[in-house]
């Protein structure tokens, strides 16, 4: 299992070509959506059996505590230790959500990484300790509200980059500044990485408001910009807070938003290393 979401990439050293697939989940500001979807995606792979690694590398840890991690001993915090590196499989744990579902935890102590006092020394350090994982299909970077250093540690160690945005007077310069910094990331350390698209986050199509900003974001990144957007439900809240997946909440909300994140997730995994944005674009 696993083979038909192996990137490819031209260019790229063999033994890196067998890589597991790295999504980040990226935006400038926090509570936008970043764990949601993490969270989202996570389900949706474990729904269809796929072997899923959530790698948290907010300080905040909230997709660790809603999947609830069994029995952690080491957490993103040490993979950014370089004199001391922990073997990745060391440091999984399986969450509380089962087995196809394995988490590198967050914890407070990442705050201090996100601006380290000498630079950027450990920028590879999340990608070479995923170099080592060969036991899952896809793996999930939540990052942290900013785009400062743990973020783009994160995008050095991906091959496409997700931004959430919501449908609001920021999100056009927020998610110009998300793609310039997965833009520098990709000139300066990774060649590989793609902007995957930008989720429009919490959408209520009766608001005026949201539909005026969405159609701000097609006009600005017509292809960027996935369809479906990702409604506004309640299901989403109730669903974290009782640490279950939204795949598995007895909702007709849950069930629409389930849809939506099994779409993104063949979205992801069915887009080509090097093509780009993979939105059909058009109808909403
Ligand atoms: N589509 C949605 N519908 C309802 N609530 C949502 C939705 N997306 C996010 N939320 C809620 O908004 C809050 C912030 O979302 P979160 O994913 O934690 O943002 P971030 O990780 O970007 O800080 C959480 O309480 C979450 O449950
Ligand atoms: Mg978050």
């Amino acid at each position: 299992m696993g083979s038909a979401l192996r990137t490819e990439t031209p260019g790229v050293s063999s033994w890196e070509t067998h890589r597991v697939p790295v999504v980040s989940v990226l935006s400038l500001k926090g509570g936008v959506g970043k764990t949601t979807v993490t969270l989202g995606l996570a389900g949706a792979a474990a729904a269809q059996k796929l072997r899923c690694v959530v790698v948290d590398l907010d300080p905040q840890a909230n997709a660790t505590t809603v999947l609830a991690p069994d029995g952690v001993q080491f957490t993103a915090n040490d993979i950014l230790t370089g004199d001391r590196p922990v073997a990745i499989g060391d440091a999984l744990a399986v969450s509380g959500w089962g087995e196809p579902v394995r988490v590198l935890a967050g914890e407070p102590a990442l705050e201090r990484r996100n601006h380290p006092p000498d630079g950027h020394p450990g920028r590879h350090h999340v990608r070479a300790a995923l170099a080592g994982l060969r036991d899952a299909d896809l793996v999930l970077i939540d990052c942290p509200p900013s785009l400062a250093e743990l973020t783009r540690n994160a995008l050095a160690a991906s091959d496409t980059a997700l931004i959430v945005t919501e449908a609001t007077a920021f999100a056009l310069a927020g998610a110009q500044q998300a793609l310039d910094a997965v833009d520098a990331v990709r000139s300066a350390h990774n060649l590989r990485l793609r902007p995957a698209g930008i989720v429009v986050n919490r959408f209520r199509v009766g608001a005026a408001e949201h539909r005026f900003r969405l159609d701000e974001l097609i006009a600005a990144y017509r292809d960027l910009v996935i369809d479906p957007v990702l409604p506004e439900r309640s299901a989403v809240t109730r669903a974290q807070g009782a640490g279950v997946p939204i795949q598995r909440w007895p909702s007709p909300g849950a069930r629409e938003v389930s849809r939506v994140f099994a779409g993104y997730l063949t979205l992801l995994t069915t887009a080509r290393t090097g093509a780009g944005p993979f939105s059909k674009g058009a109808s909403r």
